[in-house]
């Protein structure tokens, strides 16, 4: 049987929301080894030296599953066109298997007849990748395809009890809710809030918290913050508490009426509640820190983006006194702009260990992954949204 000489993949040139500005389109099917531009350019991952590139092996990997994130949001909205390749596959996670292998010194052993043991991946192993938007907006090689070309350090080994659904969605959100967690150094018998706690970043952190808090028996507690339609959701992944923020129209106040007198030890927020934050001397322990993951925007355009960016410097930097106008408790916001490969196989080993389960709101066939990004847009995800290639 011929290769295929095509892969698939959704693309978009300009501006705007998904239904808008992604085609599904035929583009050449993607070789090793890679071309020089991707090989030696230095734009594409500023962590690499320039040793590592010409070193690093790449693959080509037959995608089975990619995971949508909200970050995509940015990526289509938000960064300029001079900021990114002129024509973007969007997304970064994905699972699938090794079709082809190139290491830099496999030429050179085998004409000497050496090839040595392999170092890294091989044809036929099943792996999962998170690849950073340092990589993926400079190249314009995105998730959201069933072919990619990727160097290895952004793709790890599938642990076998892990499917390659689940894989799918567990890098970014998984490996963003474990630096919340880590940020936040919870611990055995701490008490945690969980704000935003239904969400693909949610349904993890909720797992990790309860299992750091409960550690060797340890009487910890999770409170989480989420509507009331996915509360037995996350009772099931270990919450003790569920609080509906729509029942709540002051959401601070609830939580000062209900934790003042027993305020948390951590704070890990996944939705970006402002309001919660100004508040939070009233439940949060004095020297513990507001984590957070995200901030709300009004809606994905630059000037939305750089008010809110402003918001976030404010928070951080603005004195902690309650005389200057601060809220007495530091603010955290965790960057997922490249995990590495530590954080990686962290998270893939919870997963492989049963204390983390992706949680998936709904898969869709490649066809149809604009009606994806739907639900993705609405901002009601229970757990990730998967595109099936
Ligand atoms: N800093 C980083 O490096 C980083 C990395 C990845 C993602 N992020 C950001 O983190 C955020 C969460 O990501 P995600 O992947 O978890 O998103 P997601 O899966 O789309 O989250 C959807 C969830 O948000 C919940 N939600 C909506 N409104 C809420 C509210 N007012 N209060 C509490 N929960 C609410 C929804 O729960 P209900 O239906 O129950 O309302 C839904 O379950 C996004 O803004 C994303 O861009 C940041």
């Amino acid at each position: 049987m011929a290769s295929a000489t095509t892969a698939k993949a959704w693309r978009f040139t300009s501006t705007g929301q998904p239904s808008e500005i992604l085609r599904l389109e035929e583009v050449p099917m993607p070789t090793l080894p890679p071309p020089p531009a991707l090989l030696f350019s230095k734009k594409r991952n500023n962590k690499a030296s320039s040793a590592d590139r010409e070193q690093e092996e790449w693959l080509i990997v037959r995608v089975a599953y990619t995971a949508l994130n909200p970050g995509s949001q940015f990526h289509f909205n938000v960064i300029p066109a001079f900021a990114r390749a002129r024509t973007c596959t969007p997304e970064l996670d994905f699972s699938g298997t090794v079709v082809d292998v190139w290491r830099p010194d496999q030429h050179d052993s085998a004409s000497r007849g050496d090839q040595g043991p392999s170092r890294g991946f091989s044809k036929g192993d099943e792996v999962i990748g998170f690849m950073p938007i340092t990589y993926t907006y400079p190249t314009g090689d995105g998730a959201l395809t069933n072919y990619i070309r990727v160097p290895a350090r952004y793709v790890i080994r599938k642990p076998e009890s892990v499917t390659l659904k689940e894989g799918a969605g567990l890098m970014c959100a998984s490996c963003s809710a474990v630096m919340l967690t880590d940020e936040a150094h919870v611990k055995r018998g701490d008490r945690v809030l969980i704000v935003g706690a239904s969400g693909g970043i949610g349904t993890s952190a909720v797992q990790l918290a309860k299992s750091l808090v409960a550690e060797s028996g340890g009487e910890g507690l999770v409170v989480a913050v989420c509507s009331g339609r996915n509360q037995e959701l996350v009772l099931g992944l270990g919450a003790d508490e569920v609080i509906d923020y729509t029942k709540h129209e002051d959401l601070a106040a609830e939580l000062t009426r209900r934790f003042a007198d027993k305020p948390f030890d951590a704070i890990l927020d996944v939705h970006g509640n402002q309001a919660v934050y100004v508040q939070c001397a009233n439940y949060l322990k004095a020297g513990a820190d507001y984590v957070a993951c995200s901030a709300q925007l009004e809606s994905w355009t630059l000037g939305h983006f750089l008010r809110t960016f402003w918001l976030i410097q404010c928070n951080t930097y603005w004195p902690l006194s309650c005389w200057l106008g601060g809220t007495g408790r530091k603010f955290k916001l965790i960057a997922m702009m490249d995990p590495g490969r530590a954080l990686m196989e962290k998270t893939a080993s919870l997963a492989e260990a049963g204390t983390l389960k992706v949680c998936v709101d709904s898969v869709w066939e490649y066809e149809n992954a604009l009606q994806a990004y739907e639900i993705l847009i609405s901002g009601r995800a229970r757990g990730k949204v998967l595109v099936k290639w």
